[in-house]
């Protein structure tokens, strides 16, 4: 059984790496916790007390994390993107759940340090929570089973800027501190996660085979999709495909199937100013003898970044399991 916590930003992929979450058989989501990103924290708080009620598990713990970065200005939500209400404007309505009576950071240290080597983190939102807990514990590093990132690009354009992913550019500075210390970490970044698409005939058969939790994929999915067709479109796509980029999700099918990802390692620094503000800099050469003149990847301990993906794996094993324990 994996233990896990997701930190997240919900969010309309959030949602669906948080259903998938649930319904794997071979995973045990001890907790949210939440961070602002996709919409300000209120909406990305009261969003994953809504998703835990939709998806029939109002027993799991949400606990509220950082409502700014570490120490630029927040950015605009991309309300674009993933909607006003950052679920595709589907305007729920509140839940009755609320949430716990501890942050995001202190909640993660105490778990960690409660079963230490056992717990996974799954980060799918700017990294400011996790910043704030190995902050807080410098040995939590040693005391999680490992930490797996939805974030970054190595080589595949951003989608923020054209060198940086919107989860490391909300956040640099904590992203940056959390590459500086030795996890077992793995990055999920775009160079996989925009080879995992999910087309609109994927999200129907969600739709109609999966009960509520795929009907709410799919309603939360339109938004989604009409943004992803609209770029299409703005690139001159002839005939754009209705799809969206399967981000989270894949970073929790990872903790199942980390077989159908291929990595490269390297130490990884995350750029906090200047017109590279958000770019992952991974070197390469990290343990290979080759210092290079300047310092500033010196001491930096091996992230693991994807880099190749067997799509369809990925993708089948997000479907089925939906379809096969199906939450509500
Ligand atoms: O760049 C994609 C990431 O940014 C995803 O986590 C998405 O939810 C947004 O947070
Ligand atoms: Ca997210």
């Amino acid at each position: 059984m994996h233990k896990i916590i997701i930190d997240t930003d919900p969010g309309i992929d959030d949602a669906q790496a948080i259903a998938f979450a649930i319904a794997h058989p071979e995973i045990e989501l001890l907790g949210l916790s939440t961070v602002f990103g996709n919409a300000d924290i209120d909406t990305t708080s009261q969003n994953a007390l809504t998703l835990l009620e939709i998806f029939a598990r109002p027993d799991i713990p949400v606990v509220r994390g950082a409502s700014k970065p570490l120490v630029q200005q927040r950015l605009p939500a991309p309300d674009f993107v993933h909607g006003v209400d950052g679920l595709g404007n589907l305007n729920l309505a509140k839940p009755a759940i609320e949430l716990a009576d501890e942050n995001a950071a202190d909640f993660i240290v105490r778990m960690a340090n409660e079963q230490p080597g056992e717990i996974t983190v799954v980060a799918v939102g700017p990294l400011t929570n996790i910043a704030l807990a190995v902050g807080q514990d410098p040995n939590l590093p040693s005391k999680l089973k490992q930490l797996i990132v939805m974030g970054g690009t190595v080589q595949q354009a951003g989608n923020v800027s054209p060198l940086a992913e919107a989860n490391f550019l909300c956040d640099p500075h904590a992203a940056d501190i959390v590459c500086a210390h030795d996890w077992p970490l793995k990055i999920i970044g775009l160079d996989v996660t925009l080879k995992v698409m999910l087309r609109d005939d994927h999200l129907a058969s969600l739709r109609d085979s999966a009960g509520q939790t795929g009907k709410f994929i799919w309603d939360s999915s339109r938004f989604y999709v009409d943004f992803y067709t609209a770029d299409q479109n703005q690139a001159g796509v002839e005939n754009p495909v209705r799809q969206c980029a399967m981000h989270d999700a894949s970073a929790v099918v990872c903790v199942v199937e980390e077989g159908a990802f291929e990595f490269i390692s390297g130490g990884a620094r995350v750029v906090s100013d200047g017109i590279a503000i958000g770019q992952l800099a991974l070197n390469r050469k990290a343990n290979s003898g080759i210092e290079y003149a300047v310092p500033h990847w010196q001491n930096r301990p091996l992230v693991h970044a994807a880099m190749q993906v067997d799509t369809e794996r990925v993708r089948n094993t997000f479907l089925k399991t939906l379809m096969q324990h199906a939450l509500s």
